[in-house]
């Protein structure tokens, strides 16, 4: 069995990856730093590695065009970050190439491995979205709206090969806090306990194999968007400002935050 994994030099991309080479996967490893991707081929083995910059949609194509022909059984889109302040300060072109990352990137690679995927009616998509999928997310608007544009089109798929009764499964994965390289790339700290890389990869395979859709790891957050459903989206949108503002870097400006 054989997986391609975009993210896979950092964090839940990368526990991934050792995950599925304990159980006997071959890999195909992508991010784009090449020393983490060499150094992971040389620890993992039966491991191929191609770095790519997903910003660019034709290093999306290169990446895809790489695999087409290697019988992929899992594709797990996992690669992506947050930009962290508020929407008309954001610059415009880091927000575009994030935009180009989680969503654009992800779009095109599950269109073409689906249509791969289809023709033989067998094969895994494991997409990471996050709780943020759920909700509006002030202060992180982008990034939760990325995560929603995720949520929604893979239920969107669930949906389409379910009335197929089709062999190929699709999967979601909404964690809360993680403890990886996230927080540090987005400029913020955790208002709440994360989970492990490990335990939310874990879970996304658990829940990947059993071909269920959603994977909301730890109780807290399943709860947390259980109970979400029941609040006005106004007001949750004003609870989740005060939640992000509580995770600014201590030093930022609170006052570039509220004005
Ligand atoms: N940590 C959390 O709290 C949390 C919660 C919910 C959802 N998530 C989601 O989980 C996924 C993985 O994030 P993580 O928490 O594991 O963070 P991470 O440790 O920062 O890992 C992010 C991965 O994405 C890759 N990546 C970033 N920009 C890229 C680009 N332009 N081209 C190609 N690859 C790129 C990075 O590889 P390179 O740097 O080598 O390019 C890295 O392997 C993301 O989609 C994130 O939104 C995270």
């Amino acid at each position: 069995m054989k997986a391609l994994i975009t993210g896979a030099t950092s964090g839940i991309g990368k526990k991934i990856a050792e995950k599925l080479n304990e159980r006997g996967w071959e890999l195909i490893l992508t991010g784009r730093n090449e020393e983490v991707l060499k150094q992971m081929q040389k620890e993992l083995g039966k491991t191929e590695i191609i770095a790519a910059d997903l910003s660019q949609r034709s290093e999306v194509m290169r990446v895809y065009g790489y695999c087409r022909e290697k019988n992929i059984d899992m594709l797990v889109n996992n690669a992506g970050y947050g930009l962290f302040g508020r929407f008309e300060d954001i610059d415009l072109e880091d927000e575009l190439n994030m935009i180009n990352v989680n969503v654009v990137a992800l779009h095109i690679l599950t269109k073409l491995f689906l249509r791969d995927f289809k023709k033989r009616d067998s094969g895994i998509i494991l997409n990471v979205a996050s709780a943020a999928g759920f909700m509006a997310g002030p202060l992180l608007s982008s990034y939760y709206a990325s995560k929603n544009y995720v949520l929604k089109l893979s239920l969107a798929i669930y949906e389409e090969l379910r009335r197929d009764r089709s062999g190929v499964s699709i999967t979601v994965l909404c964690p809360g806090p993680v403890d990886t390289n996230f927080n540090n790339r987005a400029g913020v700290t955790f208002s709440a306990k994360p989970i492990t890389a490990d335990e939310a990869a874990e879970y996304a395979l658990k829940r990947a194999f059993a071909r269920k859709f959603f994977a909301v790891p730890g109780l807290a957050i399943k709860a947390a968007v259980i109970g979400q459903r029941f609040v006005p989206s106004k007001l949750l949108a004003a609870i989740t400002y005060n939640v992000q503002k509580a995770k600014k870097k201590a030093g930022s400006d609170e006052r570039a935050l509220d004005r």
